[in-house]
């Protein structure tokens, strides 16, 4: 204690250590964060804890995220198994924002640039005013689309890019059907499809068959009428992101040598591949940003165009969330943060 007297030097740095110690830690931002798993009313506005970037890290504060279907997969818990996040925990796996500040040994990226990306929720998710990102992370933002729309792209069109042309190794003139065409992932591939001269079938319900064709989808199947093993045959390639017996038709409709690129779990049956005279492969769609700045590119060229359902404010996260579970929305539902 040193009441009663003034405090010497070493007292008074002392103090003002634990002052700014203090005034670091307090830092906090607004979040949606999750205590428990549950339905979407565990989806809390709250304070969190703002991080801060460390070596190599990029702040970015947040002007908009975007919803996957991993989010509520994860914030129910089916993913438990799999990955087990510490609680409380931020979802977000796409961000678009301004630099806020760079740590040490940042060279790509300054304060103030416009940036969107895929953030590593092991460390910060995007439901958030703040994110920590790598370098390796983030892209340069493009610059003819608003926060709205580029947030809507990392995930969804890093996992489209990834299964055509990655995975399945596809090039112009071959043929690809991809599923829940209308869809998050669907609805990028489709475009991706297109710019790279494939032929491109697409699943939807009634619906959405217009929307398919204004997307450049060269045989869209509508799946309430039609059964498309009955109309697709001899491709190189299947996006596939149902499961069951949508996997199970699916095998037919491959040539000789093609592949299906399973997005969801289980992983294929390799029986199933071989007996087809197929192959298989499943992927976790991973950050590239040489990946992001080429989608960047195609959007600013005006030939990517993401489909906004719907915008929500992050405090409304929960509502999302219930509209994002009905398995119908055509394109992407976004987070505004500011
Ligand atoms: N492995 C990875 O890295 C990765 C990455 C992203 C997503 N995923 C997974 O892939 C799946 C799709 O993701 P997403 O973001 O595209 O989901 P999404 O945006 O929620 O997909 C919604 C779309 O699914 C369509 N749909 C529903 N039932 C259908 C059916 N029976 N046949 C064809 N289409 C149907 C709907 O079209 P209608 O309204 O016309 O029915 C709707 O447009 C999810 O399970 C997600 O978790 C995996």
């Amino acid at each position: 204690m040193i009441s009663g007297r003034r405090p010497n030097l070493g007292e008074s740095l002392a103090l003002r250590w634990a002052y700014h110690n203090e005034a670091t830690t307090m830092a906090t931002m607004k979040a949606v964060r999750f205590h428990s798993y549950g339905g979407p009313d565990v989806l809390i506005y709250e304070d969190a804890p703002k991080p801060e970037p460390t070596a190599g890290d990029v702040l970015v504060k947040v002007h908009a995220t975007s919803v996957n279907p991993i989010d509520w997969k994860v914030r129910a818990g089916d993913l438990k198994s799999f990955r087990d996040y510490p609680l409380p925990f931020i979802l977000g796996w796409d961000v678009s924002g301004v630099v806020e500040s760079v740590g040490s040994g940042v060279n790509g990226f300054k304060p103030g640039d416009e940036v969107y990306g895929r953030p590593d929720l092991a460390r910060s998710g995007a439901y958030a005013e703040y994110v920590v990102v790598k370098e390796s992370e983030i892209a340069r933002k493009p610059a003819r689309l608003d926060h709205i729309h580029s947030a809507a792209i990392p995930l969804v069109g890093l996992t489209a890019w990834q299964a055509l042309f990655d995975a399945a190794g596809l090039t112009a003139g071959q043929k690809v059907l991809v599923h829940a065409a209308a869809g998050g992932v669907g609805h990028m591939a489709i475009q991706f499809a297109k710019i790279k001269g494939l032929y491109v079938a697409g699943t939807a319900s009634g619906g959405n068959q217009e929307y398919l064709k204004q997307l450049g989808c060269d045989l869209p199947i509508n799946y309430e009428t039609t059964r498309f093993e009955d109309v697709v045959h001899d491709y190189d390639a299947v996006v596939e992101s149902m499961g069951g017996d949508v996997r199970t038709r699916s095998w037919k409709v491959l040539k000789k040598g093609g592949i299906l690129v399973a997005l969801i779990g289980p992983p294929p049956s390799e029986e199933d591949a071989k007996a087809h005279g197929v192959r298989a492969s499943i992927i976790w769609g991973q950050v590239k940003s040489d990946q992001l700045a080429e989608i960047a590119r195609l959007a600013d060229a005006g030939r990517v165009k993401p489909e906004i359902a719907a915008v929500f404010p992050l405090r409304d996260a929960a509502k999302a969330h219930q509209m994002s579970e009905t398995e119908h929305v055509r394109g992407k539902i976004v987070l505004q943060v500011i």
